[in-house]
């Protein structure tokens, strides 16, 4: 029988080796790493035998869809085959061994051309874009922590994603409407669902593991002649839909938007059409503070207005833990105690990790809408809708512990 020559048959391949012989020669590579707690080993005859083979194979078999010359058409295949040529490429700088790029790159660039965002994974292609075979999905090892990792991870984006359709149905049925009662306490409920997996991603998820073995494959890496930064769990819209949305952020704020410009190449499509929208949004704390000071309110408008608070204060719980009990005692602290020379390469984005920990720590206030003197947030409206609601009566609907 002929070899099958399809540039199908070649994808094909290509995704059974990723979610095959990669995988394990990932898991043993980081085996080995973890026994001599370090970032990575170089000049070891078994740690070169397993990366070289890892470089070859697989640029072999990206090589073989590339000379093919053609793209699958369907959107969702092209940016699952730019996510599996972006593991390989992610491993390999994990590792630090230098692929040949003379086809990889041409082809990830491509595929990224004809989707419109960077040419690398992102983490997209770790969660709502990740195709599950026989019960398993994509991830460069088979470690218990990567799993953990990317599963609560996952569900964390799935709530938040839950949360801003919720509230996407908001505007247009007007928020004295009964019927948006239903949107708020879903977006409710899904925030705390947030909240409960990322509590699960603290206590489950081994701080030294996921240094050592997980986060070193997030880091940027370049395609062709070009650095494009890491992939980070928030390369996802709905967040910044729930911050503009609400009002907690503005698409108007300088800051905000150099926020939404790094992000844009890395969510995938259909997000991109969300992050477009934002500047159309109209704040639903400023629809609340106009109506409620138009009148004495309906008894609809007093139960949305509370539960809108109720969501600002979930929304900002959840953005304070991510700062607290994941990125310190994940990231910061161990990094402190890794070699100076590797401080640049501790954050997914490429800045130093200070410069991360600050326009992160600058978004949990706006999120949490904190009183800081050198920041306007959405404090004022918070506390003007609950005065007005005092005054007309208290709050129409008590929130459950
Ligand atoms: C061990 C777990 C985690 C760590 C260490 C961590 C760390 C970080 C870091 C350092 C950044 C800044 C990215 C950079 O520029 O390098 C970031 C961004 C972000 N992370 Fe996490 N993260 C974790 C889990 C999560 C989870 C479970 C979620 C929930 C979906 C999440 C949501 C976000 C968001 C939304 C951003 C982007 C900033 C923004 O636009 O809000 N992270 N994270």
């Amino acid at each position: 029988m002929s070899p099958d020559l399809s540039s199908e048959s070649a994808v094909k391949d290509l995704d059974r080796w990723i979610r095959g012989e990669f995988r394990e020669i990932n898991t043993e590579l980081e085996e080995i790493y973890f026994a001599e707690r370090a970032i990575v080993l170089q000049d070891r005859a078994d740690v070169d035998k397993l990366s070289q083979v890892l470089v070859r194979d697989g640029g072999a078999l990206i090589n073989r869809v590339a000379e093919r010359r053609e793209l699958p058409s369907d959107q969702n295949a092209r940016y699952e085959l730019l996510g599996m040529i972006g593991f390989y490429l992610g491993a390999c700088r994990r590792h630090e061994v230098q692929p040949d790029q003379s086809q990889v790159a041409p082809l990830a660039q491509i595929l990224a051309w004809s989707l419109g965002v960077a040419p690398r994974f992102s983490s997209a292609h770790q969660h709502i874009h990740n195709r599950a075979v026989g019960g398993t999905f994509n991830s460069f090892t088979s470690l218990a922590d990567e799993r953990i990792f990317l599963t609560y991870n996952g569900l964390a984006v799935m709530a938040y994603r839950r949360a801003a359709h919720a509230l996407l149905d908001v505007p247009v049925l007007g928020l004295s409407n009964p019927l948006v009662t239903y949107h708020l306490a879903d977006a409710v409920a899904a925030l705390r669902d947030v909240m409960g997996y990322s509590q699960a991603l603290a206590n489950e998820l081994d701080v030294e593991r996921f240094f050592y073995n997980i986060r070193p494959y997030f880091k940027s890496y370049r395609v062709g002649s070009r650095e494009f930064r890491g992939a980070n769990a928030g390369d996802f819209a709905g967040i910044n839909v729930i911050d503009v949305l609400l009002g907690l952020c503005s698409p108007h704020d300088p800051f905000y938007q150099e926020v939404i410009a790094d992000k844009y190449p890395y969510v995938a499509p259909e997000d991109q059409k969300l992050l477009r929208a934002l500047p159309t949004f109209k704040p639903l704390l400023t629809t609340a503070v106009a109506e409620l000071e138009a009148g004495v309110p309906s008894p609809p408008l007093r139960e949305n207005a509370q539960l809108l608070l109720d969501l600002c204060r979930h929304y900002g719980a959840a953005t304070v833990f991510h700062h607290h009990r994941l990125v310190v005692p994940f990231l910061q602290k161990p990094a402190a105690d890794a070699p100076p020379e590797r401080d640049s390469d501790m954050t997914a984005s490429g800045p130093p990790l200070k410069e991360v920990v600050e326009t992160l720590a600058r978004l949990r206030d706006l999120r949490a809408a904190r009183q800081r003197p050198d920041l306007v947030t959405a404090r004022a409206a918070l506390d003007r809708v609950g005065e007005l609601l005092d005054d007309s009566g208290g709050p129409a609907l008590l929130e459950q512990p």
